[in-house]
């Protein structure tokens, strides 16, 4: 069935009171569109564990840190109706930037030091935008349990963190990253590519599956393992690594040995495109400790 599209907040409060007086267990995927299979996977968990699915679909601009990003970010809503359908979504929640944000001083979320490092280091603004507007979401939809992709590892922790440390009622779940054939994980911004671009793009998983290598086969000096992660990078032609970096699962804070489970994450340009990715480490032994 065709989704029901709701443009404001009113609309969709509407529809989802009734719904929630009656116990209906709403599960909820933020995104900013131009759907993909990463999406459909997310909408697809939502669809197994709820009553009700309800999607979001709106282009923050808090979380843009450059205004031609923001630009070209690509709008797809009719495609992305589809997805929705296909995926069995009951209700699509897509706002203008006027409904979400109608005056101009937005009182906003701080992410704290989970948003110290990685893409926060790089996109000043970033993780605060997206904080803010998560938890505007979460209010407006007053989901039981919202989905968010593990490609975005850090935006997972600061939801994480926001939830628990502002005791927003929702149960947030992280869904597996969803990968084409050869590893390049899937993107909006994968659309942005030429067909050299997209061969390129692929070292960057290649350089963070080194990089989970070394630390499987016993190696704990990040310097050492980022500066083989690197090397592989460096050795393409037409893309420039922003960061590599090794970081604990929770805080997201660097470490300089491993000695428990890991995130080896990094952010690639590839052009003018700017990709991430990341990959779970776990050192020989410790994922039976329990650590
Ligand atoms: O991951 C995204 O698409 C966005 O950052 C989110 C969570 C929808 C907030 O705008």
């Amino acid at each position: 069935m065709t989704p029901e599209v709701a443009e404001t907040i009113a609309g969709l409060r509407a529809r989802l009171t009734p719904v929630r007086r009656a116990g209906a267990r709403i599960g909820f995927v933020p995104t900013m569109g131009a759907l993909h299979e990463g999406h459909a996977s997310l909408m697809r968990h939502a669809r197994r564990a709820s009553d009700l699915v309800v999607v979001s679909i709106f282009v923050n601009p808090l979380q843009f840190d450059r205004p031609d990003d923001l630009v070209r970010y690509p709008r797809t809503l009719g495609r992305d109706l589809a997805v929705c359908e296909s995926c069995g979504v009951d209700v699509v929640f897509a706002p203008g930037v006027a409904e979400m944000y109608p005056e101009e001083t937005v009182c906003a979320v701080d992410p704290g030091r989970v948003a110290d490092h990685l893409c926060g280091r790089f996109r000043p603004g970033h993780f605060r935008g997206v904080a803010t507007v998560v938890l505007k979401l979460f209010q407006i939809v007053g989901p039981d349990v919202a989905y968010f992709g593990e490609k975005d590892a850090q935006q997972l922790a600061v939801v994480r963190r926001l939830v628990r440390d502002l005791n927003v009622p929702v149960v947030v779940e992280g869904v597996a990253t969803v990968r084409e054939p050869d590893g390049l994980a899937l993107s909006s911004r994968n659309q942005r590519l030429d067909d050299e671009e997209r061969t390129r793009a692929v070292v960057l998983y290649r350089a963070l599956e080194a990089m989970r290598a070394d630390v499987e086969s016993g190696s704990t000096d990040v310097r050492d393992i980022t500066k083989r992660g690197a090397f592989t990078i460096a050795a393409t032609a037409g893309v420039r690594l922003e960061y590599l970096e090794i970081v604990e699962p929770e805080k997201f804070q660097p470490v300089r040995r491993v000695d428990g489970p890991v995130i080896a994450a990094g952010a690639m340009w590839v052009g003018d495109t700017r990709l991430i990715d990341n990959v779970r480490c776990v050192p020989r032994g410790a994922e039976v400790a329990g650590r």
